[in-house]
């Protein structure tokens, strides 16, 4: 898809699609050309124009008419609550109901939109455009009666009445950030069938060719070597062999300390021995989200040419059932060294991200962060609007719920503090990998942090918000690429 930046207002502006956004106590934008057809259309309707959010009314121009075809004003709600992320859905509206429409070219005028800076309206209009067109259909022979219409949308204009260069700028780093994170949803989307770790790391090398990233991929002799015992704990019960994807972009000057993002990469949890119930477990695919979300995100990163170096870790495994699998009350070891109780075969994501993140020690990194659907707990925590951070840099863990907001993708905090870490002590081994009912999003995080050595760290829990029903305008039903926003945002405001 193509975002363009025209001169607005769009009024006279030759589209088969005008869309603008009425706010309630506010008079229609002033797109429809007075005395014209729509005009005069708009303003006999102007009784019934409430601004409610969700409404929308479709008015049409006389066929031959100068200017646009269709003019549809979406109803935008209180002014008030005019933010970023309410200009991402709005837009996201216009680009749905072009495609329901089968119309090619969408123009979005921004008339009347509340104090958004321009580059950042240029960002989350391309935003909410992109993430909108996006499906999963390459499993689908045929389109089931109650799937969504192919977009045919290729082209969707900004109409901007100032600041052209600034909007066409957001407008530009918007469709990278969107298109990064789609991305990250289809990967999400492939089955545990196709997406295997072997699978994730065959994308991870065609995304750094096609982009410019250097790429390394460990398999399990080199795991050996680098004694990640814990990493192959969990793929010791499963014939797929797990892999550790690393992708570097050296966006920085030689030498300088990188950032580090690490993404859980399960590409299906079963539970192993400590197995899950069948109901909702084919949701288990989505269990490589933060993977994804990190390869996206490093797909962002490059093709915005970000001014620092960074790091994407994905370990991917499965967390299946057979003969060797690893067994409640065994003891492993860990790249790091410590040695951990297996209480529950269930709790493999820290298992495996314990061993990415000594090994992401090894860059000398500025700062690491992780994401990692990790836990239930978080999900009863916070639910569906956010993600859980937690981290041993209060800075840090401030900067990623900024980039949060920013974004869209937001994040709460949680305490992670040392009372909670007694719950992982262990008769046996040096830790347990699971704390018991209480805090357990808090105990996940406990675990992980003894494992990232020294340095600054803070850990996304993303069970509730990277995959779900897509109640928004900018999802589908399934994976939502959720936090690769977030991180590029992150990352972003590191650079600058
Ligand atoms: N992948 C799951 C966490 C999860 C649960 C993600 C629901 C998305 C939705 C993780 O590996 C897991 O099974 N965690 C256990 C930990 C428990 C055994 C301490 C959990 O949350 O139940
Ligand atoms: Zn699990
Ligand atoms: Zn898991």
């Amino acid at each position: 898809m193509r975002v363009e930046v025209v001169r607005g207002p769009a009024g006279r502006h030759d589209t088969p699609l005008l869309a603008g956004f009425l706010f309630e106590g506010r008079d229609a934008p002033a797109l429809a050309v007075p005395g014209s057809v729509l005009g005069r259309s708009v303003a006999r309707a102007a009784g019934d124009l409430r601004g409610r959010s969700g409404s929308s009314h479709l008015f049409h121009a006389d066929p031959g008419d100068a200017g646009p075809l269709r003019l549809l004003l979406l109803g935008a709600g209180k002014p008030d609550d005019c933010d970023p992320e309410a200009v991402r859905r709005l837009a996201a509206r216009a680009v749905r109901k072009a495609s329901e429409l089968g119309i090619e070219r969408v123009t979005i005028d921004g008339l009347g939109v509340p104090s958004i800076e321009p580059e950042r309206f240029g960002q989350v209009v391309a935003e909410g455009a992109v993430l909108a067109a996006w499906r999963f259909d390459e499993l689908k022979t045929r389109r089931g009666e109650k799937d969504p219409p192919a977009s045919r949308v290729t082209t969707v204009e900004v109409a901007a009445a100032s600041d052209l260069d600034a909007t066409r700028a957001g407008a530009r780093a918007g469709a990278i950030v969107a298109e990064a994170e789609n991305f990250a949803r289809t990967l999400q989307s492939r089955p545990g069938n196709v997406a295997t770790p072997s699978h994730l790391a065959d994308r991870a090398r065609d995304l750094a060719s096609e982009v410019g990233l250097e790429v390394r991929v460990l398999g399990p002799r080199e795991m050996r070597d680098e004694n990640m015992l814990a990493l192959l704990a969990v793929a010791q019960g499963s014939a797929e062999e797990p892999r550790l994807i690393v992708l570097e972009h050296h966006g920085g000057t030689r030498g300088d300390a990188p950032l580090v993002l690490v993404g859980k990469g399960l590409t299906f949890d079963a539970g192993g021995i400590s197995l899950k119930p069948a109901k909702g477990m084919e949701d288990m695919k989505f269990d490589m989200s933060g993977g994804a979300a990190v390869l996206g995100a490093m797909r962002g990163i490059a093709r915005l040419g970000l001014d620092v170096n960074v790091v994407g870790i994905v370990p991917s495994s499965e967390n299946l059932v057979n003969g060797s699998a690893v067994k409640p009350g065994d003891v492993i070891g860990s790249r790091e060294g410590k040695t951990i109780e297996v209480i529950n075969t269930d709790a493999e994501g820290r298992l495996i991200l314990a061993d990415a993140l000594s090994y992401a020690g090894t860059f000398e990194p500025e700062a690491i962060v992780d994401c990692a659907t990790l836990t239930g707990a978080c999900v009863v925590a916070l639910g569906h609007h956010a993600s859980a951070v937690l981290g041993t840099d209060e800075a840090l863990v401030e900067e990623l719920r900024a980039a949060g907001d920013l974004s869209g993708e937001r994040c709460w905090p949680l305490p992670i503090w040392p009372e909670y870490r007694r719950q992982l002590d262990s008769h046996t081994a040096d830790l347990k990998n699971v704390g018991g009912r209480p805090a357990g999003t808090i105990t996940a995080a406990c675990f992980l942090r003894e494992f990232v050595g020294n340095a600054k760290w803070a850990h996304l829990d993303i069970a509730g918000t990277a995959y779900g029903k897509g109640k928004l305008p900018y999802q589908r039903p399934g994976g939502y690429g959720a936090p690769t926003r977030l991180l590029i945002e992150w990352v972003r405001k590191r650079a600058a």
